[in-house]
């Protein structure tokens, strides 16, 4: 028996699966989410003759690690994040419903101002800075009430601490989910060691998310991170994707392959950029903006895939930093050290 279709109203928030015929992106037909405010639907449907459109606001979602949860590959950041609620609740409309905040981040006020009324729409991550038991619980309490809400969705420890024990960081987070202040745990900035020790201690729940700096300019963590977590199912958020400013990117482009794309395909500089990010399997993005049009802009770098062809040019003519195992290593050395000299 087939269910009736559910009424919608105008605020309300939808996700649906379409049939995408084939287009000049796209050769053979493939089924795309697409989510937004019904607010909006009319103009997705005044264009459903002109695909490349539909494409273009599409926001594809992906699973967070295995929990079933959907979250947009393109949200918003809000490191040194000051335009206001207005904007964040705009990225909502557009699909980028993934907010990041941080307890350090000084703002979680104001993204709890830009969920008020909306909060079943918005997927909410933000992060500890704390790694002792009593201290994480207390944290999370003060991001709750920061934010006014009941439960934070993605509650992500910021930073591994060599000074305090990670079995003890762990019991805290998995303490917050048991008393449903959170419904999932993540990590951030954590190498793959890191990463295996803090599995291991978790009695009841998975991380499903390792937040980690990645851009086409900065591609250290395809060393090893990347793999791991794919093999692993932990979804990974690439903070920092436009390298803190588009210009980051573009001095890095010598042999200007995004003008080149950007010429092909009709989309822009920074589209593609975003676009190279989450077209790597089991990755979400979550770029920082103060502006509407690049809000915009970024939110149009979903629902669309480059070629093959265009990936490995970018691949390719696009020089990069990936730091070497041995910097890694070293890195992680000198900050354990300045941890257990007590600054962490
Ligand atoms: N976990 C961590 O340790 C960690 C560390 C760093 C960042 N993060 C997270 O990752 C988020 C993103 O990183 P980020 O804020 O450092 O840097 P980012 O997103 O790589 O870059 C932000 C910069 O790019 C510009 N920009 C955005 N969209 C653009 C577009 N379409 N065209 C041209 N320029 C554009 C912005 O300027 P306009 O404002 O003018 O658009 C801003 O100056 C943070 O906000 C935070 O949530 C996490």
């Amino acid at each position: 028996m087939t269910r009736p279709a559910p009424i919608l109203k105008e605020d309300d928030f939808f996700v649906a699966n379409i049939k995408v015929p084939p287009c000049s992106v796209h050769t053979r037909q493939h089924s795309l989410t697409i989510a937004g405010m019904v607010s909006d639907l009319s103009s997705l449907v005044c264009r459903r003759t002109n695909f490349p459109s539909i494409l273009q606001m599409g926001m594809e979602l992906k699973e967070l690690g295995t929990t079933g949860a959907k979250v947009p590959e393109v949200g918003i950041g809000t490191y040194r994040y000051e335009a206001g609620p207005g904007l964040l609740r705009k990225a909502v409309e557009l699909g980028a419903f993934l907010i990041d905040t941080a307890e350090s981040y000084n703002n979680e006020e104001v993204v709890g101002q830009a969920i008020q009324g909306i909060r079943n729409r918005v997927f909410v991550a933000t992060k500890t800075r704390h790694w002792k038991y009593a201290e994480v619980l207390r944290s999370a309490e003060g991001s709750l009430r920061r934010l006014g809400i009941d439960s934070i969705d993605l509650y992500q420890l910021h930073w591994p601490n060599a000074a305090v024990p990670i079995a003890e960081t762990m019991a805290a987070m998995e303490t917050l989910v048991d008393q449903g202040k959170v419904r999932f745990l993540g990590v951030s900035n954590f190498s793959v060691p890191e990463l295996k020790k803090a599995q291991a201690v978790m009695r009841k729940y998975q991380i499903v998310s390792n937040q980690v700096r990645y851009s086409l300019v900065d591609r250290s963590i395809q060393l090893d991170v990347l793999p791991y977590c794919q093999r692993n199912h932990v979804t990974v958020i690439a903070h920092t994707p436009l390298a803190e400013g588009l210009r980051n990117i573009l001095s890095f482009d010598s042999q200007d392959v995004l003008g080149q794309l950007a010429g092909a395909t009709g989309k822009t500089k920074a589209q593609i950029a975003l676009n190279w990010c989450v077209s790597q399997p089991g990755v979400v993005t979550i770029p920082k903006t103060h502006s509407l049009e690049h809000l915009s802009e970024n939110c149009g770098s979903s629902g669309w895939r480059l070629t093959e062809e265009q990936m490995a040019m970018l691949d390719k003519g696009v020089h990069f930093r990936r730091r070497s195992r041995f910097e890694a290593r070293f890195r992680r050395f000198a900050r354990n050290t300045l941890q257990r000299l007590g600054r962490p």
